[in-house]
């Protein structure tokens, strides 16, 4: 009985004063709760992913199918109740839209087709209406988030790649651990990876600002790669493009927090931080937390960064992780996540049992 009338209570309040605590976090705000939400939640550890995904066919048509991608969207907000949804999609829809072929292949990734040489990269021109499907996945998930009673303080995040990370798998048409063509091109090319980087700039600011139009509350910069680079190439392709990224939103959308993540930048996290102007920013596994608040956690949102490795393992180890974090964190503005996506044989236990101890913890 107890719980029924906590529960009306719970959702009453929420109708009145429904605080979206991603924001507020990203606001600068540290409220008792710390908001969570995951890198890759909606993906293929989820059965209910896995079960739309067939329907849709490949996952390019799930990516293009508003309705399809929506639900996907959803799934994890719906059977967790994190605080946020990340927007489905891939980072690989801008050099699609650009004109570059792509294609996932079943257990091995995307592919891209070959630019053989500078005329193949001048060829390539952004046509944003490739692009409308997203859009309108993220106007049905914010239609979602703004009717339904249970979802009004939940937070939908936009997400494009940064163009460092969209150049990575444009040159070399798959993914890679190291990119060693890509970068020897940057230095041997300089001209033309300049080039190609000022093009996935401007495009990638006509993408965020069109996700913003169409209801996108937040969004973060995917820089995955961006730790592969020494110090002047980091600030040339890493930062430098950020910047602009970041100062063309805020012009136009002084709301919208920008939230980065340049995984693997290791000692550079500050120089990245105090350079770009991002409002948050995202820490990967490798970051010690404690390190990160006092050297560039000052009027900045941290987000982070649990192991993906040690949510897939489970057990006490994923229970002393969390708490260690949430501890770590300390007063500071934070949003739960982990360090880099989910990996798809995580059991889905281990993620409710995460849900629950931060939800469950109180600062
Ligand atoms: O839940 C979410 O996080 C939202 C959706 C999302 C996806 N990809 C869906 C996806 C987001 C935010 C991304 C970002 C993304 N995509 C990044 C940056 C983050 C990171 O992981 O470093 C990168 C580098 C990509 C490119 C990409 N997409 C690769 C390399 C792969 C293949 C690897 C793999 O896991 O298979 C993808 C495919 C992809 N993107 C899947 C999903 C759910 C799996 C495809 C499937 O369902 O078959």
């Amino acid at each position: 009985m107890l719980c029924f009338v906590q529960k009306d209570r719970a959702v009453g309040s929420k109708k009145q004063n429904a605080e979206k605590i991603v924001l507020s976090s990203l606001a600068g705000k540290a409220g008792p709760r710390v908001p969570f939400w995951l890198m890759r939640q909606a993906g293929r550890y989820l059965p209910e992913y896995r079960a739309v995904r067939k329907k849709a066919g490949s996952f390019l048509d799930l990516c293009f199918n508003p309705e399809f991608a929506a639900d996907v969207t959803l799934q994890p907000v719906r059977r967790f109740g994190t605080d946020a949804a990340i927007l489905f999609s891939d980072i690989l829809v801008v050099p699609y839209a650009m004109g570059q072929t792509l294609d996932f292949v079943e257990g091995e990734g995307p592919r891209l087709g070959a630019l053989e040489n500078r005329a193949a990269l001048d060829r390539l021109s952004f046509d944003e209406k490739k692009l409308a499907p997203v859009y309108e996945t993220v106007k049905k998930v914010r239609h979602a988030f703004d009717t339904e009673s249970t979802l009004l303080d939940k937070t939908l995040i936009g997400f494009a790649g940064a163009p460092w990370t969209v150049a990575c798998y444009m040159i070399e048409g798959k993914g890679d651990r190291e990119f060693i063509d890509v970068r020897k091109y940057a230095l041997a090319q300089e001209e033309a990876f300049g080039g190609l980087i000022s093009r996935l700039t401007a495009a990638t600011i006509a993408y965020l600002s069109g996700q913003i139009r169409a209801g996108a509350e937040a969004v973060q910069v995917f820089d995955s790669w961006a730790g592969l680079l020494p110090e002047p190439m980091f600030r040339k392709w890493v930062v430098a493009p950020t910047r602009e990224i970041v100062a063309a939103l805020k012009k136009d959308f002084p709301d919208t927090p920008v939230i980065g993540f340049p995984r693997g930048a290791g000692g550079l996290y500050g120089l990245y931080v105090r350079e770009t102007g991002v409002t948050g920013v995202s820490l990967d596994t490798s970051v010690p937390l404690s390190w990160a608040v006092k050297d560039f956690g000052k009027g900045k949102c941290l987000q982070g960064n649990l192991d993906p490795v040690t949510l897939l393992a489970g057990g006490p180890a994923l229970d002393a992780e969390i708490k260690r974090i949430l501890t770590d964190a300390g007063a500071q503005p934070f949003i739960f996540n982990l360090g880099h996506g989910i990996i798809k044989e995580t059991p889905v236990e281990h993620v409710a049992r995460l849900a629950e101890l931060v939800r469950g913890f109180s600062r």
